[in-house]
């Protein structure tokens, strides 16, 4: 199957921020969505804004996914062969959307969601419940490196993983390092807040996520796919 790449959309530090690039596919279908829920969530947003999927879930879930980001979650989710881990799932917005994907292709993949709040564990559950999307999706509280450590350690392997659960640069980094460890070859890892002109601003020292994926992805194992809203997609070479 031939992917698309989108190089040039790769944005330098002083661009951070100041434009989304808008949702563009990497897996090959026909016409502008993948199916009726790929189009729900397109037509949640104006431009480049953040989606309100109320509606869609059937239920209100509270998080930060900008129009390119959901439409490439729900793609990734979609159209992957294997496994999926999520590194933050706060109150469940990006969990259901993998859900709902992984649902809508016969839900055969295992979701991992990981966050190291107990109280945002317990309300993903619940998101997961009221969007009527129960069983494939495994909640666990810790904090994600350690989890890595121990997917890792147990030998698992993800075709996907959305990293989304610091903006810091330290939380990112050690992420960053030990994904080749559990990616499937040629799987994907998609980083939210990549575009955000709080990298690199020294009014936020403790912003570093754009940092800490050009720091901490070696080159020789993963691959620059390209920038959609904030998110950022690379491919674990095979
Ligand atoms: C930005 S929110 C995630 C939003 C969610 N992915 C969405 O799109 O709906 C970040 C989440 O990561 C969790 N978190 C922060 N630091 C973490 C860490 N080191 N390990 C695991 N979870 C962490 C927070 O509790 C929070 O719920």
């Amino acid at each position: 199957m031939k992917l698309n790449r989108h190089p040039d959309s790769f944005l330098g530090v002083e661009q951070l921020g100041t434009f989304f690039p808008p949702y563009q596919p990497t897996f090959p279908f026909a016409g502008e969505y993948i199916d009726d829920f790929h189009a729900r969530i397109g037509s949640c947003a104006k431009g480049s804004g953040l989606v309100n999927l109320d509606e869609v879930f059937a239920t209100p879930i509270k998080g930060w996914l900008r129009r390119a980001d959901a439409l490439k979650l729900y793609e990734l989710g979609y159209f992957v062969m294997g496994d999926i881990l999520e590194l933050g799932s706060y109150h469940g917005l990006s969990t259901c959307t993998l859900s709902r994907a992984n649902h809508n292709t016969g839900g055969q993949k295992r979701i991992d969601t990981v966050d190291l709040s107990a109280a945002n564990c317990a309300k993903t559950i619940e998101s997961l419940r009221a969007a009527q999307l129960p069983g494939q999706v495994e909640v666990t509280c810790a904090e994600a490196a350690a989890a890595v450590r121990h997917f890792r350690d147990e030998g698992k392997r993800f075709a996907f993983v959305f990293i989304d659960h610091s903006h810091s640069y330290q939380p990112v980094h050690e992420v960053c390092r030990l994904l080749a460890d559990i990616m499937s070859p040629g799987g994907f890892c998609l980083f939210h807040d990549f575009n955000d002109r709080r990298n690199g601003d020294s009014a936020h020292p403790d912003y570093g996520v754009y940092r800490a994926v050009i720091d901490g992805l070696s080159p020789n194992s993963f691959e620059f796919y390209g920038v959609y809203g904030c998110t950022a997609l690379y491919h674990a070479c095979s």
